[in-house]
């Protein structure tokens, strides 16, 4: 039998991204959300976001409001963002306790969403490298997909395929160290980052909707919140 000489993987270094399943509830509620807006075009105009936005996507739509009045994605929102700060900080003070960075210690922190799109991509649609300001974290949900992406994402490359996918994107390529994070699209699927961290997403060729939401979120210590 192999000796393990006591050996641990330590990555003290890493940014850390939070991945979640949102309530089928949530996913709902925003779809639902997503297809009023569309197709009333006083609702389009109104909320075109893409002015603030550095994506060539069909429709970037403000839906800030309409994440506050959905509580299912505001509590969800909520513990997300308290965990992913708390094992944060865990994971920073304590790196050599692994077992502690699952104890949430203060209770207090709470958490305001800041800005919420949903984007509406299709076909050749896509995201250049960007970070987010004006908030600590970035976080985003996949809503719909077209029907033949998983098969378009399958007949890609073996290796590096990128089609419709989100990519992070961290310092150097060194040995030991990676700076390309890619993800697959799935739908209910949700991931949470750091707000400086660089981010893009790739075009797909798929007909139909590739649909995400977009949430930044910040926290406020022990002090007042947007949430009841
Ligand atoms: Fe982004």
């Amino acid at each position: 039998m192999p000796a393990n000489h006591d050996m641990q993987l330590v990555a003290p270094f890493s940014p850390m991204i939070l991945k979640a399943t949102m309530p089928a509830a949530a996913v709902a509620a925003l779809n639902e959300h997503a297809q009023a807006i569309l197709a009333c075009p006083a609702q389009r105009k109104s909320r075109d976001w893409s002015s603030h936005l550095a994506g060539a996507v069909r429709h970037e739509l403000r839906v800030t409001d309409l994440i506050h009045a959905t509580p299912v994605l505001r509590d969800f929102l909520y513990d997300v963002a308290r965990t992913f700060a708390y094992r944060c900080e865990n994971a920073l003070l304590h790196f050599t306790d692994y077992a502690a960075t699952e104890n949430l210690r203060d209770t207090r922190l709470q958490v305001a969403i800041k800005e919420g799109w949903i984007n509406e991509m299709t076909a050749g649609d896509y995201n250049p490298a960007h970070c987010h300001q004006g908030c600590h974290f970035s976080s985003v949900g996949f809503l719909a997909l077209p029907a033949d992406y998983n098969a378009e994402f399958a007949a890609d490359k073996a290796r590096q395929n990128t089609a419709g996918c989100l990519q992070f994107i961290d310092s150097r390529s060194a040995l030991g160290a990676q700076n390309l994070f890619t993800i697959k699209p799935a739908i209910g699927d949700f991931y949470l980052w750091p707000s400086w961290m660089l981010h893009c997403v790739y075009p797909f060729r798929s007909a139909g909707t590739r649909r995400s939401v977009a949430i930044n979120l910040a926290l406020q210590g022990g002090g007042g919140s947007d949430l009841p």
